[in-house]
Protein backbone atom coordinates (compact mmCIF):
# COMPACT_ATOMS: atom_id res chain seq x y z
CA UNK A 1 0.00 0.00 0.00
CA UNK A 2 1.22 3.33 -1.10
CA UNK A 3 2.10 5.69 2.10
CA UNK A 4 0.15 8.96 2.62
CA UNK A 5 1.83 11.88 1.36
CA UNK A 6 3.74 14.28 3.35
CA UNK A 7 2.13 17.66 3.58
CA UNK A 8 3.32 21.01 4.92
CA UNK A 9 1.92 21.73 8.39
CA UNK A 10 0.68 25.07 7.58
CA UNK A 11 0.87 27.61 4.28
CA UNK A 12 3.47 29.54 6.07
CA UNK A 13 5.38 26.95 6.23
CA UNK A 14 5.14 26.13 2.25
CA UNK A 15 6.07 29.54 1.70
CA UNK A 16 8.67 29.60 3.81
CA UNK A 17 10.16 26.56 2.63
CA UNK A 18 9.88 27.21 -1.03
CA UNK A 19 11.31 30.89 0.00
CA UNK A 20 13.94 28.84 1.29
CA UNK A 21 14.78 27.30 -1.69
CA UNK A 22 14.88 30.00 -3.50
CA UNK A 23 16.76 32.26 -1.53
CA UNK A 24 20.57 30.62 -2.17
CA UNK A 25 24.00 31.96 -3.56
CA UNK A 26 21.89 33.36 -6.65
CA UNK A 27 20.74 36.25 -4.41
CA UNK A 28 23.73 37.25 -2.63
CA UNK A 29 26.45 36.01 -3.96
CA UNK A 30 25.59 35.86 -7.87
CA UNK A 31 22.62 38.53 -8.08
CA UNK A 32 24.79 41.34 -6.28
CA UNK A 33 27.74 40.94 -8.83
CA UNK A 34 25.59 39.95 -12.56
CA UNK A 35 23.42 43.54 -11.54
CA UNK A 36 27.23 45.37 -10.77
CA UNK A 37 28.68 43.74 -14.29
CA UNK A 38 25.65 45.05 -16.45
CA UNK A 39 25.33 48.68 -15.60
CA UNK A 40 22.98 48.48 -12.28
CA UNK A 41 19.82 50.06 -11.94
CA UNK A 42 18.83 49.66 -16.04
CA UNK A 43 19.83 45.96 -14.92
CA UNK A 44 17.57 45.78 -11.89
CA UNK A 45 14.42 46.79 -13.82
CA UNK A 46 14.91 44.61 -16.77
CA UNK A 47 15.04 42.32 -14.12
CA UNK A 48 12.20 43.48 -12.46
CA UNK A 49 10.28 42.91 -15.18
CA UNK A 50 11.13 39.69 -16.47
CA UNK A 51 10.42 38.08 -13.70
CA UNK A 52 7.17 39.80 -12.95
CA UNK A 53 5.68 38.70 -16.09
CA UNK A 54 7.85 35.98 -17.72
CA UNK A 55 9.39 33.96 -14.99
CA UNK A 56 5.91 33.61 -13.23
CA UNK A 57 4.70 31.15 -15.77
CA UNK A 58 7.23 28.50 -15.79
CA UNK A 59 7.33 29.22 -11.80
CA UNK A 60 3.05 28.37 -11.96
CA UNK A 61 3.27 25.68 -14.29
CA UNK A 62 6.35 23.64 -11.70
CA UNK A 63 3.64 24.81 -8.50
CA UNK A 64 0.43 23.43 -10.62
CA UNK A 65 2.21 20.12 -11.53
CA UNK A 66 3.00 19.94 -7.75
CA UNK A 67 -0.20 20.44 -6.47
CA UNK A 68 -2.06 18.06 -9.40
CA UNK A 69 -0.03 14.88 -9.24
CA UNK A 70 1.13 15.05 -5.64
CA UNK A 71 4.31 13.31 -6.94
CA UNK A 72 8.08 13.46 -7.02
CA UNK A 73 9.49 15.02 -10.82
CA UNK A 74 10.24 11.32 -12.46
CA UNK A 75 6.70 10.36 -11.40
CA UNK A 76 5.19 13.43 -12.36
CA UNK A 77 6.48 13.41 -15.62
CA UNK A 78 5.84 10.06 -16.06
CA UNK A 79 1.81 10.27 -15.07
CA UNK A 80 1.60 13.59 -17.63
CA UNK A 81 2.94 10.87 -20.52
CA UNK A 82 4.66 7.80 -20.07
CA UNK A 83 6.59 9.03 -22.91
CA UNK A 84 7.96 11.79 -20.43
CA UNK A 85 9.85 10.00 -18.08
CA UNK A 86 13.29 10.13 -19.56
CA UNK A 87 12.45 14.27 -18.63
CA UNK A 88 11.73 13.60 -15.29
CA UNK A 89 15.23 11.79 -15.02
CA UNK A 90 16.87 14.90 -16.92
CA UNK A 91 15.54 16.94 -14.15
CA UNK A 92 17.51 14.67 -11.50
CA UNK A 93 20.41 14.89 -13.24
CA UNK A 94 20.43 18.35 -13.04
CA UNK A 95 19.46 18.90 -9.92
CA UNK A 96 22.17 15.97 -8.82
CA UNK A 97 24.77 18.55 -11.14
CA UNK A 98 24.12 21.46 -8.90
CA UNK A 99 25.66 20.70 -6.04
CA UNK A 100 28.79 20.64 -8.60
CA UNK A 101 29.49 24.21 -7.72
CA UNK A 102 26.52 25.00 -5.28
CA UNK A 103 28.44 23.12 -2.37
CA UNK A 104 31.86 23.49 -3.27
CA UNK A 105 31.10 26.99 -2.63
CA UNK A 106 29.28 25.91 0.65
CA UNK A 107 32.40 24.43 1.68
CA UNK A 108 34.27 27.88 1.37
CA UNK A 109 31.70 29.31 3.22
CA UNK A 110 32.56 26.85 6.15
CA UNK A 111 35.73 28.13 5.74
CA UNK A 112 34.96 31.74 6.03
CA UNK A 113 32.70 31.71 9.39
CA UNK A 114 35.90 29.15 10.83
CA UNK A 115 38.65 32.04 9.82
CA UNK A 116 36.15 34.83 11.46
CA UNK A 117 35.42 33.26 14.55
CA UNK A 118 38.82 31.75 15.10
CA UNK A 119 40.63 35.24 14.47
CA UNK A 120 42.38 33.40 11.94
CA UNK A 121 41.58 36.41 9.26
CA UNK A 122 44.49 36.74 6.55
CA UNK A 123 46.22 40.14 5.47
CA UNK A 124 45.41 39.59 2.24
CA UNK A 125 42.12 37.70 0.98
CA UNK A 126 42.60 37.80 -3.02
CA UNK A 127 45.99 35.62 -2.22
CA UNK A 128 44.51 33.80 0.58
CA UNK A 129 41.80 32.83 -1.51
CA UNK A 130 43.64 31.61 -4.12
CA UNK A 131 45.84 29.66 -1.89
CA UNK A 132 43.14 28.16 0.39
CA UNK A 133 40.66 27.33 -3.18
CA UNK A 134 44.07 25.23 -4.74
CA UNK A 135 44.48 23.27 -1.26
CA UNK A 136 43.38 19.31 -1.60
CA UNK A 137 42.31 18.59 1.40
CA UNK A 138 40.54 21.10 3.53
CA UNK A 139 38.32 22.24 0.46
CA UNK A 140 37.42 18.98 -0.22
CA UNK A 141 36.88 18.09 3.84
CA UNK A 142 34.69 20.92 4.03
CA UNK A 143 32.46 20.80 0.75
CA UNK A 144 31.68 17.09 2.26
CA UNK A 145 30.96 18.63 5.32
CA UNK A 146 28.55 20.71 3.99
CA UNK A 147 27.24 18.35 2.22
CA UNK A 148 26.67 16.06 5.24
CA UNK A 149 24.87 19.01 7.22
CA UNK A 150 22.44 19.31 4.39
CA UNK A 151 21.99 15.99 4.04
CA UNK A 152 20.74 15.83 7.68
CA UNK A 153 17.63 17.42 7.00
CA UNK A 154 15.67 15.39 4.49
CA UNK A 155 16.96 12.42 5.93
CA UNK A 156 14.65 12.67 9.57
CA UNK A 157 11.85 14.14 6.62
CA UNK A 158 9.43 16.63 5.45
CA UNK A 159 8.08 18.20 8.73
CA UNK A 160 10.49 17.16 11.08
CA UNK A 161 13.77 17.67 8.65
CA UNK A 162 12.93 19.86 6.15
CA UNK A 163 10.48 22.25 7.63
CA UNK A 164 11.99 22.88 10.96
CA UNK A 165 15.12 23.91 9.36
CA UNK A 166 13.75 26.36 7.08
CA UNK A 167 11.38 27.83 10.27
CA UNK A 168 14.17 28.59 12.37
CA UNK A 169 17.02 29.42 9.84
CA UNK A 170 14.80 31.57 7.19
CA UNK A 171 13.68 34.08 9.81
CA UNK A 172 17.67 34.11 11.52
CA UNK A 173 18.87 35.08 7.79
CA UNK A 174 16.27 37.41 7.31
CA UNK A 175 17.06 39.34 10.95
CA UNK A 176 21.08 39.42 9.99
CA UNK A 177 20.26 40.29 6.79
CA UNK A 178 18.51 43.58 7.94
CA UNK A 179 20.96 44.08 10.93
CA UNK A 180 23.53 44.45 7.84
CA UNK A 181 21.22 46.16 5.69
CA UNK A 182 20.62 48.81 8.10
CA UNK A 183 24.70 49.15 9.10
CA UNK A 184 25.67 49.35 5.55
CA UNK A 185 23.13 52.88 5.25
CA UNK A 186 24.99 54.26 7.85
CA UNK A 187 28.17 54.09 6.07
CA UNK A 188 29.56 57.56 3.72
CA UNK A 189 29.55 55.55 0.85
CA UNK A 190 25.70 54.73 1.07
CA UNK A 191 24.31 57.08 -1.00
CA UNK A 192 26.66 56.37 -4.01
CA UNK A 193 25.87 52.70 -3.23
CA UNK A 194 21.98 53.65 -3.28
CA UNK A 195 22.21 55.45 -6.75
CA UNK A 196 24.24 52.70 -8.24
CA UNK A 197 21.19 50.53 -7.71
CA UNK A 198 18.68 52.77 -8.39
CA UNK A 199 19.22 55.73 -10.54
CA UNK A 200 19.05 54.21 -14.36
CA UNK A 201 21.58 54.97 -16.58
CA UNK A 202 19.37 53.81 -20.09
CA UNK A 203 22.27 54.40 -22.02
CA UNK A 204 23.63 50.69 -20.26
CA UNK A 205 20.30 48.87 -21.56
CA UNK A 206 21.89 45.93 -23.88
CA UNK A 207 20.06 42.92 -25.83
CA UNK A 208 22.72 40.34 -23.52
CA UNK A 209 21.70 42.27 -20.28
CA UNK A 210 17.76 40.91 -21.23
CA UNK A 211 19.15 37.21 -21.38
CA UNK A 212 21.12 36.94 -18.56
CA UNK A 213 18.74 38.77 -16.24
CA UNK A 214 16.62 35.78 -16.93
CA UNK A 215 19.15 32.96 -17.09
CA UNK A 216 19.30 34.86 -13.22
CA UNK A 217 16.08 34.93 -12.80
CA UNK A 218 15.41 31.17 -13.54
CA UNK A 219 17.86 30.04 -11.29
CA UNK A 220 17.26 32.50 -8.44
CA UNK A 221 13.47 31.04 -8.35
CA UNK A 222 14.72 27.41 -9.13
CA UNK A 223 13.01 26.81 -11.73
CA UNK A 224 13.79 24.01 -14.25
CA UNK A 225 15.19 20.68 -12.30
CA UNK A 226 12.11 20.20 -10.50
CA UNK A 227 12.50 21.52 -7.34
CA UNK A 228 9.13 23.61 -6.85
CA UNK A 229 7.39 20.97 -8.40
CA UNK A 230 8.80 18.60 -5.59
CA UNK A 231 7.96 21.01 -2.51
CA UNK A 232 4.81 21.94 -4.72
CA UNK A 233 3.81 18.35 -4.27
CA UNK A 234 3.37 18.94 -0.70
CA UNK A 235 1.01 21.85 -0.59
CA UNK A 236 -2.48 21.68 0.33
CA UNK A 237 -5.32 21.01 -1.71
CA UNK A 238 -6.58 24.72 -1.31
CA UNK A 239 -3.22 26.78 -2.00
CA UNK A 240 -3.67 29.56 -5.05
CA UNK A 241 -0.87 29.15 -7.54
CA UNK A 242 -1.07 32.50 -8.54
CA UNK A 243 -0.46 34.21 -5.06
CA UNK A 244 1.68 31.64 -3.83
CA UNK A 245 4.13 32.31 -7.09
CA UNK A 246 4.06 36.21 -6.68
CA UNK A 247 4.34 35.78 -2.55
CA UNK A 248 7.71 33.72 -3.86
CA UNK A 249 8.92 36.30 -6.37
CA UNK A 250 8.48 38.86 -3.97
CA UNK A 251 10.46 37.96 -1.46
CA UNK A 252 12.87 36.35 -3.71
CA UNK A 253 13.87 39.72 -5.02
CA UNK A 254 12.88 41.66 -1.90
CA UNK A 255 15.79 39.84 -0.31
CA UNK A 256 18.30 40.23 -3.35
CA UNK A 257 17.80 43.68 -3.68
CA UNK A 258 18.27 43.78 0.02
CA UNK A 259 21.40 42.38 -0.59
CA UNK A 260 22.68 44.84 -2.76
CA UNK A 261 22.03 47.17 -0.11
CA UNK A 262 24.23 45.33 1.99
CA UNK A 263 26.90 44.84 -0.59
CA UNK A 264 26.64 48.23 -2.79
CA UNK A 265 27.26 51.13 -0.10
CA UNK A 266 30.18 49.02 1.41
CA UNK A 267 31.59 48.43 -2.04
CA UNK A 268 31.73 52.12 -2.58
CA UNK A 269 32.40 53.56 0.71
CA UNK A 270 35.89 51.44 -0.09
CA UNK A 271 36.71 52.11 -3.13
CA UNK A 272 36.64 48.48 -4.86
CA UNK A 273 34.75 47.88 -8.02
CA UNK A 274 30.80 46.95 -8.32
CA UNK A 275 32.02 44.66 -11.07
CA UNK A 276 34.53 42.82 -9.23
CA UNK A 277 33.15 38.99 -10.30
CA UNK A 278 32.53 36.10 -8.68
CA UNK A 279 35.20 37.26 -6.27
CA UNK A 280 33.49 40.19 -4.47
CA UNK A 281 31.94 37.72 -1.92
CA UNK A 282 35.03 36.02 -1.29
CA UNK A 283 37.55 38.52 -1.69
CA UNK A 284 36.38 42.29 -1.61
CA UNK A 285 33.88 41.97 0.86
CA UNK A 286 36.15 40.37 3.70
CA UNK A 287 38.78 42.25 2.54
CA UNK A 288 36.16 45.59 3.70
CA UNK A 289 35.05 43.73 6.93
CA UNK A 290 38.76 43.64 8.15
CA UNK A 291 38.83 47.58 8.15
CA UNK A 292 35.92 47.77 9.99
CA UNK A 293 35.99 48.51 13.74
CA UNK A 294 34.67 44.47 14.76
CA UNK A 295 36.07 42.28 11.58
CA UNK A 296 34.91 39.28 13.61
CA UNK A 297 31.96 40.23 14.00
CA UNK A 298 31.01 41.05 10.30
CA UNK A 299 32.50 38.18 9.10
CA UNK A 300 31.30 35.86 10.90
CA UNK A 301 27.20 37.82 10.74
CA UNK A 302 27.40 37.68 6.90
CA UNK A 303 29.03 34.29 5.98
CA UNK A 304 26.61 32.87 8.46
CA UNK A 305 23.71 34.02 6.64
CA UNK A 306 25.33 33.12 3.37
CA UNK A 307 25.33 29.35 4.87
CA UNK A 308 21.47 30.20 5.89
CA UNK A 309 20.96 31.03 2.51
CA UNK A 310 23.07 28.11 0.75
CA UNK A 311 22.20 25.08 2.72
CA UNK A 312 18.19 25.91 2.67
CA UNK A 313 18.35 25.93 -0.79
CA UNK A 314 20.66 22.74 -0.88
CA UNK A 315 18.03 21.20 1.14
CA UNK A 316 15.51 21.37 -1.94
CA UNK A 317 18.18 20.60 -4.22
CA UNK A 318 18.63 17.67 -2.07
CA UNK A 319 15.19 16.52 -1.48
CA UNK A 320 14.28 16.94 -5.01
CA UNK A 321 16.26 13.92 -6.55
CA UNK A 322 15.65 12.43 -2.69
CA UNK A 323 11.92 11.65 -3.88
CA UNK A 324 12.25 10.43 -6.54
CA UNK A 325 14.35 7.93 -5.79
CA UNK A 326 12.25 6.41 -2.63
CA UNK A 327 9.68 6.24 -5.50
CA UNK A 328 10.87 5.13 -8.68
CA UNK A 329 13.50 2.77 -6.70
CA UNK A 330 11.51 1.84 -3.70
CA UNK A 331 13.55 2.67 -1.07
CA UNK A 332 12.92 4.31 2.35
CA UNK A 333 13.87 8.17 2.75
CA UNK A 334 17.26 7.51 4.64
CA UNK A 335 18.39 5.15 2.18
CA UNK A 336 17.96 7.27 -0.68
CA UNK A 337 19.11 10.28 1.06
CA UNK A 338 22.35 8.17 2.00
CA UNK A 339 22.47 7.18 -1.92
CA UNK A 340 22.23 10.43 -3.29
CA UNK A 341 24.82 11.97 -0.84
CA UNK A 342 27.26 9.89 -1.80
CA UNK A 343 26.42 10.23 -6.14
CA UNK A 344 26.92 14.30 -5.01
CA UNK A 345 30.06 13.46 -3.11
CA UNK A 346 31.63 11.29 -5.60
CA UNK A 347 30.92 14.36 -8.37
CA UNK A 348 31.70 17.09 -6.09
CA UNK A 349 35.43 16.20 -5.31
CA UNK A 350 36.73 16.81 -8.43
CA UNK A 351 34.73 19.71 -8.98
CA UNK A 352 36.11 20.99 -5.49
CA UNK A 353 39.76 20.12 -6.80
CA UNK A 354 39.11 21.84 -10.16
CA UNK A 355 41.11 25.05 -8.65
CA UNK A 356 44.06 22.93 -7.53
CA UNK A 357 44.82 19.74 -8.74
CA UNK A 358 43.01 19.28 -11.03
CA UNK A 359 42.92 22.78 -12.73
CA UNK A 360 44.76 21.64 -15.77
CA UNK A 361 41.73 18.84 -16.71
CA UNK A 362 39.92 20.97 -18.91
CA UNK A 363 37.11 20.63 -21.83
CA UNK A 364 36.29 23.29 -24.03
CA UNK A 365 38.67 25.40 -22.25
CA UNK A 366 36.80 25.28 -18.89
CA UNK A 367 38.01 23.51 -15.96
CA UNK A 368 35.68 21.09 -13.93
CA UNK A 369 33.73 23.44 -11.68
CA UNK A 370 33.17 26.26 -14.68
CA UNK A 371 31.77 23.59 -17.35
CA UNK A 372 28.81 22.14 -14.13
CA UNK A 373 28.19 25.78 -13.50
CA UNK A 374 28.00 26.44 -17.53
CA UNK A 375 26.07 23.07 -18.46
CA UNK A 376 23.55 23.27 -15.87
CA UNK A 377 23.04 27.06 -15.44
CA UNK A 378 23.42 28.22 -18.84
CA UNK A 379 22.08 25.27 -21.14
CA UNK A 380 19.93 22.84 -18.82
CA UNK A 381 18.23 25.34 -17.16
CA UNK A 382 16.98 27.15 -19.60
CA UNK A 383 16.22 23.69 -21.65
CA UNK A 384 14.59 21.83 -18.96
CA UNK A 385 11.66 25.58 -18.39
CA UNK A 386 11.25 25.59 -22.32
CA UNK A 387 10.35 21.86 -21.61
CA UNK A 388 8.35 22.24 -18.98
CA UNK A 389 6.65 24.84 -20.35
CA UNK A 390 5.32 23.42 -24.04
CA UNK A 391 4.40 20.12 -22.00
CA UNK A 392 2.31 22.06 -19.46
CA UNK A 393 0.76 23.92 -21.88
CA UNK A 394 0.45 21.37 -25.06
CA UNK A 395 0.32 18.21 -23.44
CA UNK A 396 -1.83 18.84 -19.83
CA UNK A 397 -5.53 18.79 -20.42
CA UNK A 398 -6.67 22.54 -19.78
CA UNK A 399 -3.89 22.91 -17.29
CA UNK A 400 -4.71 26.56 -17.23
CA UNK A 401 -7.69 25.75 -15.05
CA UNK A 402 -5.47 24.43 -12.75
CA UNK A 403 -3.30 28.22 -12.08
CA UNK A 404 -6.67 30.27 -12.40
CA UNK A 405 -10.34 30.45 -13.16
CA UNK A 406 -10.48 34.30 -14.31
CA UNK A 407 -11.25 33.96 -17.91
CA UNK A 408 -9.42 36.58 -19.11
CA UNK A 409 -6.49 35.66 -17.13
CA UNK A 410 -6.47 31.63 -18.33
CA UNK A 411 -6.35 33.30 -21.95
CA UNK A 412 -3.68 35.65 -21.27
CA UNK A 413 -1.97 32.84 -18.82
CA UNK A 414 -2.43 30.82 -22.06
CA UNK A 415 -1.10 32.43 -24.96
CA UNK A 416 2.23 33.55 -22.65
CA UNK A 417 2.47 29.62 -21.69
CA UNK A 418 2.41 28.19 -25.26
CA UNK A 419 3.86 30.79 -27.90
CA UNK A 420 5.95 33.65 -26.11
CA UNK A 421 7.28 32.08 -22.96
CA UNK A 422 8.95 29.26 -25.20
CA UNK A 423 10.37 32.05 -27.59
CA UNK A 424 12.04 33.41 -25.38
CA UNK A 425 13.70 30.76 -23.58
CA UNK A 426 14.45 29.10 -26.72
CA UNK A 427 16.87 32.94 -27.56
CA UNK A 428 17.89 32.42 -23.78
CA UNK A 429 19.67 28.55 -24.57
CA UNK A 430 20.78 29.93 -28.04
CA UNK A 431 22.81 33.00 -26.56
CA UNK A 432 23.56 30.74 -23.74
CA UNK A 433 25.45 28.25 -26.58
CA UNK A 434 27.73 30.52 -27.63
N1 LIG B 1 17.49 29.23 -6.15
C1 LIG B 1 18.72 28.92 -5.53
C2 LIG B 1 19.58 30.16 -5.42
O1 LIG B 1 19.21 31.19 -5.86
C3 LIG B 1 19.46 27.84 -6.26
C4 LIG B 1 18.70 26.59 -6.50
C5 LIG B 1 18.66 26.07 -7.74
C6 LIG B 1 18.02 25.94 -5.48
C7 LIG B 1 17.94 24.94 -7.99
C8 LIG B 1 17.29 24.79 -5.74
C9 LIG B 1 17.25 24.29 -7.00
O2 LIG B 1 20.64 30.11 -4.90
Amino acid sequence: MQKERAQWSSHISFIIATVGSAVGLGNIWRFPYIMGKNGGAVFLLTYLLLIAFICVIPLCCELAIGKKYKKDTVSAFYEINPKFKWFGWLCIITVLMIPCFYFVVGGWILNYIWIFLAHHIPPDFAQYFSSYSSEIIMPCVLTLLFLFMTAIFPYRGVNSGIEKANNIMMPLFALMLVLLAVFALTLPGAKNGLEFMFKPDFSQFNKSMILIALGQALFTLSIGMGAIITYGSYMKENTNIFKSAYTLIFFDTLIAVTAGVVIFPVVFSFGVEPTAGATLVFISLPQIFTKLPYPELFGVIFFVLLFFAAITSGISIMETAIASFIQNFHISRKKATVIVSIIIALICIPSTLSFGLLSGVKLFDKTIFDLLDFTTSNLLLPFNTLLICLISGWFINSFTREITENLILKNVFSILLKFIVPFILLLVLIYGLK
